[in-house]
């Protein structure tokens, strides 16, 4: 291998395949010729070792703990960036001026309202029906209702009408989602309030006590979604190209990239982490009973929140959230005895040989779902919370599959099954 190129021999016979490097010095061998002139695949499930684009939105490097949008440091923009501003960000690629924000801003308000029809959808889900369900269902059923929004492409006004549409909706949607398993009636956004402030009165008020919520947990919401708001190549995002490279439209990407979030190996995690420790507390068995049954390759027990495809040392979203848990549960005057457990938990994990021979430390969820405990988010919602904060990244990635004119994605595989054999007729089976 040199700066350049890297040589692959196969079968005594040599071929240059070109290297290319990214801003920050990854590097990739181009294979996109190899099968045409080796008759070779690679083999990779999972794609831990596939790059499937180019990318200028975010940038991670997860043996040193770093993120950024843009260019731009997570923990700079968690400490000062609005969740409306890191969106934009994401995805017009530069932070907004005042003017700009304040169009995106009134952009997102215009947009907040459901369409009368729309709602009716809400009275045929069952009451216990599963929240992310219904956002993948509602958010296809968006572009019924807004048909010229099948035609948009990546750019111009449309595009931006588009953008705030989506970014806008998926807030009520969710909220309207809780209020009907809650059977209260919905509650409709409010153009005056922050983009957080509204998601949580469409959520919390009622016709006779108006819900609003405090700079502490205005905040807390603003901190958890920049920090969900883009991640790469991960599973929900490339769900959204793999759909999108299809030239489907943004709302059917996006509906099944919340599907694929909701797994508990993705962003459902947030919520089982919860569970997990509720399980932990009420159990009073020790903690060592759980990492035992995390290391039992017989068990497949996990410890949910621990462990990432790409962070191999820390995930910088969970020391932001570690720190800000206890801040907010401070500035609300409240105690969390889950916090407890998953201190207890992660002081252990560090120390056993398992969890530090496979680099497995806590990830973004591990202490997301105690601050939305903390601001009274309930847990059937933690994903789809995740889903609203994922949503810049989604739209971005779409963007810029399309600006690339990227091909359709189709990989190969290698078969294993039967050989070519003669049907056999019912009769003599
Ligand atoms: N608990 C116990 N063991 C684990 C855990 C865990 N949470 N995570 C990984 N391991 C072990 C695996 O069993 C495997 O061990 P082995 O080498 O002895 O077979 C090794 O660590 C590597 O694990 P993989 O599953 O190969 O790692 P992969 O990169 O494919 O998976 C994942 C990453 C899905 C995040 C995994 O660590 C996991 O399941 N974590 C728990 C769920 C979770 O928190 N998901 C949220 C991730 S963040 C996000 O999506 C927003």
């Amino acid at each position: 291998m040199t700066d350049n190129t890297a040589t692959l021999t196969i079968d005594g016979k040599s071929y240059d395949l070109e290297i290319f490097t990214g801003t920050e010095n990854e590097r990739s061998i181009d294979i996109q010729k190899l099968r045409a002139q080796t008759g070779c695949i690679t083999m990779d499930p999972g794609f831990g070792n596939t790059g499937s684009c180019f990318s200028s939105i975010t940038y991670v490097d997860g043996a040193n703990g770093i993120l950024r949008y843009r260019g731009y440091p997570i923990e700079e923009l968690a400490e000062q960036a609005s969740f409306v501003e890191a969106a934009y960000l994401i995805l017009y690629g530069e932070l907004p001026t005042p003017k700009q924000l304040a169009l995106f801003r009134a952009m997102l308000a215009e947009h907040a309202q459901l369409h009368t029809s729309l709602e009716h959808h809400f009275s045929g889900f069952p009451k216990n029906a599963p929240p992310m369900a219904i956002l993948s269902a509602m958010l296809n059923l968006v572009s019924c209702f807004h048909p010229e929004v099948l035609e948009v492409n990546s750019e111009g006004p449309e595009f931006d009408k588009t953008v705030a549409l989506l970014l806008s909706k998926v807030r009520t949607i969710a909220a309207f989602s809780y209020r009907m398993a809650a059977g209260k009636p919905f509650m409709h956004p409010n153009p005056n309030l922050s983009y957080c402030s509204n998601f949580l009165h469409m959520m919390f008020s009622d016709p006779y006590r108006e819900y609003i919520a405090t700079p502490v947990v205005d905040k807390a919401l603003n901190l958890f979604l920049v920090l969900h708001a883009d991640h790469e190549q991960n599973c929900s995002t490339s769900t959204v190209r793999v759909v999108g490279s299809s030239r489907a439209n943004l709302f059917s990407s996006v509906s099944a990239g919340v599907c694929a979030l909701w797994g508990p190996l993705h962003g459902g995690a947030n919520a089982a982490v919860i569970r997990m420790l509720e399980d932990i507390k009420l159990s009073g068995k020790p903690i060592s009973h759980y990492l035992d049954m995390a290391k039992d390759k017989n068990h497949d027990y996990r410890l949910m929140g621990f462990g990432h495809r790409v962070y191999k040392n820390f995930d910088p979203r969970s020391i932001i959230l570690k720190k800000r848990v206890y801040e907010v549960l401070d500035e609300l005057q409240q105690q969390d005895p889950l916090l407890e457990v998953a201190l207890e938990l992660e002081e252990k994990t560090l120390k056993d040989d398992y969890f530090i021979e496979r680099n497995l430390y806590p990830n973004v969820d591990f202490y997301s779902g105690i601050l939305l405990r903390a601001i009274g988010i309930p847990l059937n919602m933690y994903t789809v919370l995740f889903a609203i904060g994922r949503m810049p990244g989604w739209i971005a990635n779409w963007r810029e599959l399309l600006e690339h004119n990227q091909r359709i994605s189709r990989p190969r595989q290698i078969y294993t099954g039967e050989g070519s054999r003669p049907f056999v007729p019912l009769a003599k089976r």
